[in-house]
């Protein structure tokens, strides 16, 4: 496979057993290769995201029509499979700091409704205005009803609105065709973007709900897309050892049910950190369930923890190797920085830790993986091992695939809907009820 490596030699699992759990998943692997002949219509719908050619189209009509605005900066209004992707992707390939580094459009985002954090983003959004500058707010919501997101996209249409004549122009929406959302953008003549039905919010990256803002932010989006269709392609191998995600599901089933219900990625990057909370999210809501599909009380779930090299081996470490034996670990590293830096050899320095001077950061940070992997396998501390060649477009688009589709394979062995999120569902009504209710604050 081109780009993205797996190692799964420390999993602490006989290869058999290994085997014959995946083995269990072939007639998954044939519900994917039917899914995906039959277009849109099933569960499995987001796997036709790679290869949807008409969907691209738009998304690139979208951003052309946008970027014509010279946008000085894009807001991405939007929650949880609404804009986790879009981070997970922008930080990885352009980095943390890009705001403060670009020339080009900035980037901001809102989800929750936290009343200083709009603020800070409606005083930074008034300054570009009053400059006389464009922007573009992308408003996403699948359901279209979220609290969170129709609250925040209220504010600011509004604000775009007495500032800007024809502020119609530069908002987007993303949703269900159809939905409450659409109907208004529709209406109102904002630029609209379809979300297919059947795809849900964290299996929406590839859709115009990661698509659309990143192109708009020069990802190459095309290449993203190529990276998911060789790894949807790879994870489809009904060769069961050469599909890495039905590989990687049954170690962590098998974890899992002789007690490791924590999985944990780590990743050697600090630019990754947005791809972990995206990874914690997917595993999170897919697997956490209170029931099967036989419609029985389970509660089946591992609890995913996001932990970056090397900075929480100073923080976590110690638990990680010395406490209980309930967690799977999967390093994630990145064998090309962007850039290459020496400790130089400063004269008098060279005793505060030896064998640092003259050699790159990224060397020192390769040896830090290393050593932390030799800890794990002295420790008994079963391990798997992603690396990639770069934090581009394309061995990207191929991780949040062979994501995607190992959290599917996952949802298999569990036997539960890695679709739905009945629970979340619950407390995004009990909150509607409660605001229909209360006119007065009621904290
Ligand atoms: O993955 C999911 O389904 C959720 O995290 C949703 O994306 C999130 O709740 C936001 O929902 P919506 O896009 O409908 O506003």
């Amino acid at each position: 496979m081109k780009g993205i490596k797996f190692s799964f030699g420390d999993a602490m699992i006989p290869q058999q057993r290994i085997l014959e759990t995946a083995e269990r998943l072939k007639p998954e692997i044939r519900n994917m290769a039917n899914a995906i002949s039959q277009g849109y219509e099933s569960d499995l719908a987001s796997l036709c995201l790679p290869d949807d050619k008409r969907m691209l189209a738009k998304v690139r009509q979208a951003i052309d029509e946008n970027l014509q605005l010279k946008p000085v900066c894009l807001i991405v209004d939007g929650i949880g499979g609404s804009n986790l992707g879009t981070i997970a992707v922008l930080d990885a390939v352009l980095g943390k700091l890009y705001n403060q580094l670009t020339v080009a459009t900035k980037v901001l985002f809102v989800d929750t409704v936290d009343s200083d954090g709009v603020n800070d983003i409606i005083m930074l959004v008034k300054s570009v205005l009053e400059e006389g500058g464009n922007i573009v707010l992308n408003v996403i919501s699948k359901s279209g009803t979220t609290t969170e997101t129709i609250a925040n996209a209220e504010v600011l249409i509004d604000l775009l609105r007495r500032h800007k004549k024809d502020y119609k122009n530069c908002v987007s929406v993303t949703s269900d065709k159809g939905s409450e959302l659409w109907k208004i953008a529709v209406k109102e003549g904002f630029y609209v973007l379809e979300i297919p039905r059947k795809v849900g919010g964290r299996f929406s990256v590839f859709s115009p709900v990661g698509l659309f803002p990143l192109g708009l932010l020069g990802i190459d989006i095309e290449r993203l897309l190529d990276g998911a269709k060789n790894m949807k392609e790879a994870c489809t191998d009904t060769n069961i050892e050469k599909n890495p995600a039905a590989i990687s599901a049954a170690i962590q089933y098998l974890h899992y049910e002789s007690g490791k219900n924590i999985s944990d990625l780590f990743l050697f990057a600090n630019d990754l950190e947005s791809l972990g909370k995206w990874c914690r999210q997917l595993m999170a809501e897919s697997l956490g369930k209170e029931f099967n599909k036989k419609g029985e009380t389970v509660n089946v779930g591992i609890t995913p923890v996001v932990s970056i090299g090397s900075t929480d081996l100073h923080s976590m470490a110690q638990l990680y190797l010395g406490g209980p034996y309930d967690k799977f670990t999967t390093f994630l590293s990145v064998e090309n920085s962007n850039s290459h830096i020496n400790v130089p050899t400063l004269k008098g320095y060279s005793k505060l830790v030896s064998g640092i001077q003259g050699k790159s950061l990224e060397s020192i940070m390769g040896a830090m993986v290393e050593g932390t992997k030799t800890a794990f396998r002295k420790c008994r501390r079963p391990f798997m091992e992603v690396k990639l060649p770069c934090k581009s477009e394309y061995p990207i688009g191929q991780f949040l695939q062979f994501k995607m589709m190992e959290t599917m394979y996952l949802g298999f062995l569990l036997g539960v809907n890695p679709f739905d999120q009945p629970n979340v569902e619950s407390y995004k009504e009990e909150t509607r009820k409660i605001l229909k209710k209360k006119d007065a604050n009621p904290l």
